[in-house]
């Protein structure tokens, strides 16, 4: 941290014992500002409602992924990968109604694997989910089991998905998309939390963007960080495993786009370390081309 930035940290940053807590209430303060001015115009719209949740389960301080809360806005893009037997081991999402985008580290697997769409609730039998079986799994040609390079699959559904209030697309962030670091996104799934425990009901938790310099600098030495990922989080929740090929989707005027898919990060799933995600602007153009070019094969 330079002098200048020293001088720029608000009072009560003196008073945390930890830089992170600092960096938490910077972030709630950039947030209730940005909400106040919000108010005096929209009262009631989409964006009020994410600046209010923001808000709330920022850096996992009132909400309980780790530090993540139970979701309490509609994420219809949001489905569950799982074995034939029911167990959820990734998440992914719905990006039109024939196709997942999901992580190639979940090695899914055409025949024994499946994806369901409209869950919240994995405990209640009352939901209405869909349940797809995958025709065909398609796994980016250049992805790196090592390092987890070009960390992308696309899971064609065997048949279209109905869309409903609960089950519906995201959009997905064009290639010339440059989104700056410190901008705050949220990442969903149903994966780890801090009990250890899968949780039943879809988790959420708000997290900032983190820039890539600044993710070199914490994995620098052990992992190497590519133009196919982007960092967030480090700032009191993380996402864990379980969650991996689910997204990270940032708000741009009250619409939803996807910036990233669930990677990896530390074992741990340490909040206060930067988690990795794909990056959904670089990997963009062989989504399309991939999407585009197996339609023309039916
Ligand atoms: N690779 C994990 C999975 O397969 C997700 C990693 C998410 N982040 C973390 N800090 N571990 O579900």
């Amino acid at each position: 941290m330079t002098n200048a930035n020293i001088l720029t940290l608000p009072l009560y940053c003196m008073h945390r014992n930890t830089f992170m807590n600092c960096k938490i209430h910077q972030m709630q303060d950039r947030i209730k500002s940005r909400r106040e001015t919000q108010q005096k115009h929209q009262k009631g719209t989409r964006l009020q409602h994410v600046l209010d949740h923001q808000l709330f389960c920022f850096g996992g301080l009132r909400c309980r992924i780790v530090n993540g809360g139970n979701s309490f806005s509609a994420w219809p893009w949001q489905v569950s990968i799982q074995r034939s037997e029911g167990v959820h081991f990734c998440g992914g999402t719905l990006i039109n109604k024939n196709w997942i985008l999901t992580a190639a580290h979940c090695s899914v697997q055409a025949g024994y694997h499946q994806v369901v769409l409209g869950e919240h609730d994995r405990g209640s039998n009352d939901e209405a989910v869909q349940i797809k079986k995958i025709a065909k799994v398609i796994v980016h040609p250049r992805f790196n089991k090592k390092n987890f390079n070009n960390d992308v699959a696309l899971l064609r559904l065997s048949s279209p998905a109905q869309i409903t209030s609960r089950v519906s697309p995201v959009n997905l962030v064009s290639s010339s998309t440059n989104i700056p670091s410190g901008t705050l996104c949220v990442t969903t799934g149903w994966g780890r939390t801090a009990t250890g425990q899968g949780p039943r009901i879809l988790q959420e938790t708000t997290l900032p963007i983190v820039s890539t310099a600044e993710c070199k600098q914490y994995w620098g030495l052990t992992r190497s960080i590519t133009d196919s990922m982007i960092c967030a989080g480090g700032s009191g929740s993380s996402s864990c495993q379980g969650d991996s090929g689910g997204p990270l989707v940032c708000d741009s005027k009250g619409v939803w786009y996807q910036v990233g898919i669930v990677s990896w990060g530390t074992k741990e799933c340490l909040v206060n370390a930067p988690g990795v995600y794909s990056r959904v602007s670089f990997l963009r153009q062989w989504i399309d081309d991939t999407v585009s070019s197996v339609y023309t094969l039916h």
